[in-house]
């Protein structure tokens, strides 16, 4: 074995969305980037480390955030109306801006620095439809990411569809430049982009094996307009399953709204749904059928989902998470939050045998939380943390590591 590090300190790692274990006196065990041994410190006696750090707090793994506009980060939580109004009056002319490379260059490092002191250490991010803005924000990415621009060929303002993809031979190099780790194929959503590309979009993404992401189902005035843009399809989920956007790869955010038909479909292709409790509440758009999602086993992952969210914490994405199911008199655990906001994105995008968890193997990728006062339960520490600190967490920058090195 090479050099080696034993960190000291508190272990909070999910195993799935009913289970945690958790150490107050814990050792992480690292080689390089990797973790080689994690548990309970008294196992570590016989370990002679090369070096030994003890890190004041608790270590969770770092967070996962697979749905968030990195574009609409300056701009997040500022305005509460209808989703269509929202994007048409606000977002899209923000967006706009982001042709100019001086003006995308400072928002990706703004960026990349927030969600470092966030915690949060992978993710999938939407791009503004620009070329240049999506090359300058893989440059300035700090974690694991994937990356789409936002495809918008119709139904925009015209400096967006300017700048957009109207045609897969534009997708397709970028693509096999960048690779399935990287890039996400992304139609930003299905008002914005003909009938025609998105057959050929879903086409790509099944024969390459890449990621998708698009929004589905968060507004009743966007399934509206979707009903009268695509009167073949039998609703808004068959509008990409007929495109063959439908698959294991594929990142729905929201699913607010859906029919039992169109999550059975979701169910039977195996596609993955960000649920984004935080941006729902902002936008007014809804609520996720949690009972519906469990019924018929469909995986999902927590993401923040800003600019519509309000913040890019996922501490403050698990506390709306808790909050509003258990309002709705849903049985959701602080141990299905860690899960949904660690490992399970992880899992969605493709990681979860490299991340996600703190476990032997994996990248040492985590977060030091402010360790709980004595004799108090890590449940109760939890659910206070994210109740009482979330907000002031996101201001107050987390201590985060990515790869075994300080980020
Ligand atoms: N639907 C299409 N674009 C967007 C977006 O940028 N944010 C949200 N919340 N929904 C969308
Ligand atoms: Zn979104």
């Amino acid at each position: 074995m090479g050099d080696t590090l034993l960190i000291r300190a508190g272990l909070l790692n999910p195993v799935d969305a009913n289970r945690w274990t958790f150490h107050r006196e814990g050792g992480l065990l690292l080689e390089g980037a990797r973790i080689v041994d994690a548990g309970p410190l008294a196992r570590f006696r016989e370990h002679p480390a090369s070096r030994v750090l003890d890190l004041d707090g608790v270590l969770v793994p770092g967070f996962v955030d697979v749905h968030i506009h990195w574009v609409q980060h300056h701009v997040r939580g500022r305005f509460q109306s209808d989703l269509m109004e929202w994007l048409r009056e606000h977002i899209w002319p923000e967006e706009a801006g982001f042709e100019a490379d001086d003006f995308a260059r400072r928002h990706a490092r703004a960026f990349f620095t927030d969600t470092v002191r966030a915690g949060t250490t992978q993710g999938m991010a939407y791009s503004s439809p620009h070329l240049s803005a999506l090359r300058l924000a893989g440059e300035a990415a700090r974690g694991d990411w994937l990356l789409g621009n936002a495809i918008m060929e119709k139904a925009a303002p015209e400096p967006l569809r300017r700048a957009s993809p109207d045609n897969v031979d534009q997708v397709a190099p970028l693509l096999a430049e960048l690779g399935t780790e990287r890039y996400a194929i992304t139609p930003r959503f299905a008002l914005n982009c003909s009938a025609g590309l998105m057959r050929d979009l879903g086409d790509l993404a099944r024969r390459e094996n890449a990621f998708v992401q698009t929004h589905l189902s968060e507004s009743v005035n966007e399934i509206r307009e979707i009903r009268a843009a695509f009167p073949e399809a039998e609703d808004y989920t068959d509008v990409y399953d007929r495109a063959g956007l439908l698959g294991p790869r594929s990142v729905l955010g929201h699913c607010i709204h859906l029919s039992e038909r169109e999550h059975d479909t979701l169910a039977r292709r195996r596609a993955w749904i960000a649920h984004c409790p935080s941006s729902n509440e902002a936008l007014g758009s809804g609520r996720m059928n949690l009972a519906a999602v469990r019924r018929h086993g469909t995986r999902y992952a927590l993401a923040s989902d800003v600019g519509a969210g309000p913040s890019h914490s996922m501490l403050h994405v698990m506390q709306r998470f808790l909050a509003q199911h258990r309002q709705a008199g849903e049985t959701v655990t602080p141990q299905e939050a860690l899960y949904r906001a660690t490992l399970a994105g992880a899992e969605c995008l493709g990681r979860g045998d490299r991340a996600g968890d703190l476990t032997p193997g994996k990248r040492a990728d985590f977060v030091v939380l402010p360790a709980p006062d004595a004799g108090v339960a890590a449940e109760d520490w939890f659910e206070e943390l994210l109740a009482g600190e979330a907000r002031d967490l996101e201001t107050r920058p987390l201590q985060t590591w990515i790869g075994g090195a300080p980020a």
